[in-house]
């Protein structure tokens, strides 16, 4: 795995290479105007632990304000736009979004941790959203419905349901934003964002990209913070119709309880515990590939990742030594740093709970097969690790890791897969691995999550449906599905039409 290569000074050499700086923003975003609020909060950077700035910490007035600002906004907005005109805003969003990739890609980086081309990846992935919503914006589409009673039309139209609390999570700094957002602004919805207080910048790059792109500055407003209390305004005002949130399942259920109080919309996108499944009929090459980018990817942190790896007894060695060989060959370090493939986590907790997951794991009988610890180097560091032997009694099985940990599982038959699989308050993700395609689709249909991937790691797109089952949440993002979440439905009854007719 090699030494980390670290130069401490790195994050300010790179920021002075932004070719637009201005895109580095400190100041909340409340009613149309940059605001740098008296309070700020360190924001750190992960592969040196040191302070990358310092940014906007707003109270609860500023929440208070900016959603009474988005409130104002959003009726003029929808009053004076079409579908055509906002998907044309959005539009040019996504092309500004683009021109500047490399920017916002090396201000996520910084602030993440992830690689620069992951975090660029992140950019592009996070930019389709915007285009996806820019076409599903002018296919908002009403019915008309044969009435029981004579002479009488009804009909539905969709309306935006106003203005939306937006709370994302910092593994997707740019992504969890606009694949809420896109469909937000679609519909003609404003926003009120708490970005993650980790990773703030680059939904305050985002934004000031918006607002050149044409959008109606007060339909989005900013609000950086660290004051949980002051937060949970967006979960209890009464002019907050809607919360979309993506993080912990904790937060989530908290969220939708206060929530209750106005009876919001509410979207959650929660935490996983996803199931890799390989069947001994698989190609078990395709299945190692699959398990480096869904369990590695943004050091595995991201809610699809795979969190526990079932591999049928028969293909449980192959499958093992192949994939120590690929995580040996991964190098850790900066995300800046070009020969980096693996970033640090997002802070010392995040870097303990890996710690404890490998030792927990390691007592009850499992064998460190590569990693197992964290390097002795500033940052959050930890190595990219393989355990065999995992087994159910393990905090691994039942808990998110959220980190480079891919701990193997031995089983027998199908139904054990699948009952191992299922046991879980989780459903968010699961993969597996097969050649036969009737098990394709039995297995498919049995497991209780939200997405499956078949012989593939990779499941994420604007076009897909993201979103689970049982306590990982409901609603869906991106896709068709996406936009209804931002609208209500109107039903219109035009009776006695024959009055008047003789
Ligand atoms: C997440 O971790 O919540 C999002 C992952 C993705 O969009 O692929």
């Amino acid at each position: 795995m090699g030494a980390i290569n670290q130069d401490i000074d790195y994050h300010k050499k790179a920021l002075s290479s932004l070719k637009d700086p201005s895109l580095l923003i400190h100041d909340a975003f409340i009613g149309g105007q940059w605001v740098a609020t008296d309070k700020k909060f360190d924001v750190y950077e992960p592969s040196t632990g040191m302070v990358l700035g310092q940014v906007a910490d707003c109270d609860l007035p500023d929440f208070q304000k900016a959603i009474q600002s988005a409130y104002d906004a959003q009726i003029k907005f929808f009053a004076s736009t079409t579908g055509t005109s906002r998907g044309a805003l959005l539009r040019k969003w996504h092309d500004l979004i683009i021109a500047n990739s490399d920017d916002i890609g090396t201000i996520l980086c910084l602030e993440n941790g992830k690689t620069l081309a992951e975090a660029k990846g992140e950019v592009i992935y996070a930019a389709s959203f915007i285009s996806w919503f820019a076409e599903e914006a002018t296919r908002s589409y009403g019915v008309t419905i044969p009435s029981s009673v004579p002479h009488t039309t009804l009909m539905t139209i969709r309306e935006p349901v106003g203005v939306c609390g937006i709370i994302t999570p910092w593994n997707f700094p740019a992504a969890m934003i606009t694949r809420k957002i896109g469909p937000a602004l679609a519909a003609g919805c404003s926003v009120v964002i708490k970005p993650p207080s980790e990773t703030p910048y680059t939904c305050l790059a985002l934004t000031k990209l918006a607002v050149q792109a044409g959008l109606p500055a007060a339909t989005i407003q900013v609000c950086p913070t660290k004051n949980r209390q002051a937060a949970t305004e967006i979960a209890t005002n009464p002019l907050v119709k809607k919360i979309s949130f993506t993080g912990s399942t904790a937060v989530g259920k908290m969220l939708a309880n206060l929530a209750t109080g106005t009876l919001k919309k509410v979207s959650l996108e929660l935490g996983g515990n996803a199931p890799f499944i390989v069947f001994d009929d698989a190609d078990i090459d395709l299945a190692v590939e699959g398990a480096m980018f869904c369990k590695f990817r943004c050091s595995g942190q991201t809610c699809v990742c795979a969190n526990r790896i079932y591999v049928q007894r028969g293909a449980a060695k192959a499958f093992v030594a192949k994939l120590v060989q690929r995580v040996s060959a991964l190098k850790m370090g900066a995300g800046l740093n070009s020969d980096t493939t693996q970033g640090p986590l997002v802070n010392k907790s995040a870097v303990d709970k890996v710690r404890e997951h490998v030792s927990d794991a390691v007592a009850k009988g499992a064998k460190i097969e590569v990693g197992g610890k964290a390097p002795d180097s500033p940052g959050f560091f930890f190595e990219p690790t393989v355990l065999s032997g995992a087994t159910p009694d393990m905090i691994v099985s039942n808990d998110e890791t959220f980190g480079p940990l891919a701990p193997v599982f031995e089983f027998d038959t199908e139904e054990d897969a699948i009952r191992l699989a299922n046991n879980t308050e989780f459903g968010l993700a699961g993969y597996f691995y097969s050649r036969d395609v009737s098990r394709v689709m039995r297995v498919a249909q049995r497991m209780q999550v939200g997405m499956v991937g078949v012989n593939t790691g990779k499941i994420s797109a604007a076009e897909a449906p993201f979103g689970g089952v049982k306590e990982s949440g409901y609603g869906k993002e991106g896709s068709l599905y996406g936009l209804a979440e931002y609208q209500n439905i109107k039903s219109i009854t035009i009776g006695n039409l024959d009055a008047g007719s003789q």
